[in-house]
């Protein structure tokens, strides 16, 4: 064998069974069956065999076992939105499968969770006190609006997509909701034909689901239907120290539309359009980062 064949060889080898080492991670991080990290390794013995190659894996299992379900669910949807960008089936957010979707979904939650744990109340937000408006663009097969009326029952989510299908999906989730379902509205619409003015005092847009053209006009749009002092969350690509995930996360958002813009780019959307208080918030590893920041009031506040 040729020196260049063997070498070849090798990168396949390597990419081969790296992609299923990564599906055996998500699969013990995701099975239910499993109480600790150690039965994680040892219930499935193949699957042991194969996770025990990866060095000192128990303990990394071990550091993300309170939130298995969130890394979890984000690696089976990034191994599925690759698995669609490696077949060239993803044209379009819209081409991935229902189960697809739904594991975005389910990973996307996150966001809910993390935008009632630690971003609303470092802002003083979502206090169970006053209704709170809520805006939830791209809102998909809907995890996030559901979950923010499942866990704020002053809230009241307004979900918009521009795709009938997985809002299809969201509309049959909201029925197994009940009352908790009355309090989130799913809307078929572009973004960029939002219209509302000061309208909500929360509003969360996922960046990389934008297509990069109109994410300027989309901010815009958002930003007008937030009112002035409300609480902008948006989710941007990681991976500012790592260019291989930076380069990754990029190609997967634009191989389903979106904006390849990162956390720095739109770190200076936001001071440029001057939003005070602007925070971070990392979400599972190798996922997206939240950037936070309050529209302001006046002008004279944005000086
Ligand atoms: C990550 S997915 C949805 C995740 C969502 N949290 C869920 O629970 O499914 C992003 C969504 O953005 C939607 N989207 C893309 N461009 C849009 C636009 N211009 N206006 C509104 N929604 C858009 C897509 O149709 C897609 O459903």
């Amino acid at each position: 064998m040729s020196d260049q064949r063997a070498h070849a060889m090798n990168v396949v080898n390597e990419l081969w069974a790296s992609s299923v080492v990564a599906a055996a991670v998500a699969s013990a991080l995701t099975d239910s069956a499993a109480r600790t990290p150690a039965e994680a390794l040892t219930i499935d013995d193949e699957r042991g065999a194969l996770l025990r190659t990866v060095p000192e894996l128990e303990s990394a299992l071990a550091s993300l076992w309170d939130d298995r379900s969130a890394v979890g669910s984000a690696l089976v949807s990034v191994l599925s939105q690759g698995a669609a960008a490696a077949a060239g089936t993803t044209r379009a957010w819209s081409d991935l499968s229902d189960d697809a979707m739904r594991a975005q979904g389910e990973a996307s939650a996150l966001v809910a969770k993390l935008i009632v744990s630690r971003i609303a109340p470092a802002y003083g937000f979502l206090r169970s006190d006053s209704e709170a408006r809520v805006l939830d663009v791209g809102t998909g097969v809907g995890a996030i609006a559901t979950a923010l009326a499942e866990a704020v029952p002053s809230a009241v989510i307004t979900g918009i997509d521009i795709d009938s299908h997985p809002l299809a999906i969201a509309e049959s989730r909201l029925g197994e909701l009940g009352g908790v379902g009355g309090r989130v509205r799913l809307r078929h619409q572009d973004v960029l034909d939002l219209e509302e003015i000061g309208a909500y005092d929360l509003a969360w847009l996922p960046v990389p689901f934008i297509p990069d053209p109109i994410i300027d006009q989309a901010l815009t749009k958002v930003i007008t239907a937030l009112r002035p002092g409300g609480l902008l969350v948006l989710g941007t690509i990681s991976g500012a120290q790592d260019r291989r995930l930076r380069t990754a996360n990029a190609w997967l958002a634009a191989v389903a539309g979106g904006s390849t813009l990162t956390t720095d780019d739109v770190i200076d959307r936001v001071n440029q359009r001057g939003f005070l208080r602007l925070k971070l918030f990392e979400t599972v590893p190798g996922g997206p980062i939240l950037v936070a920041a309050i529209r302001p009031s006046s002008d004279a506040d944005a000086a």
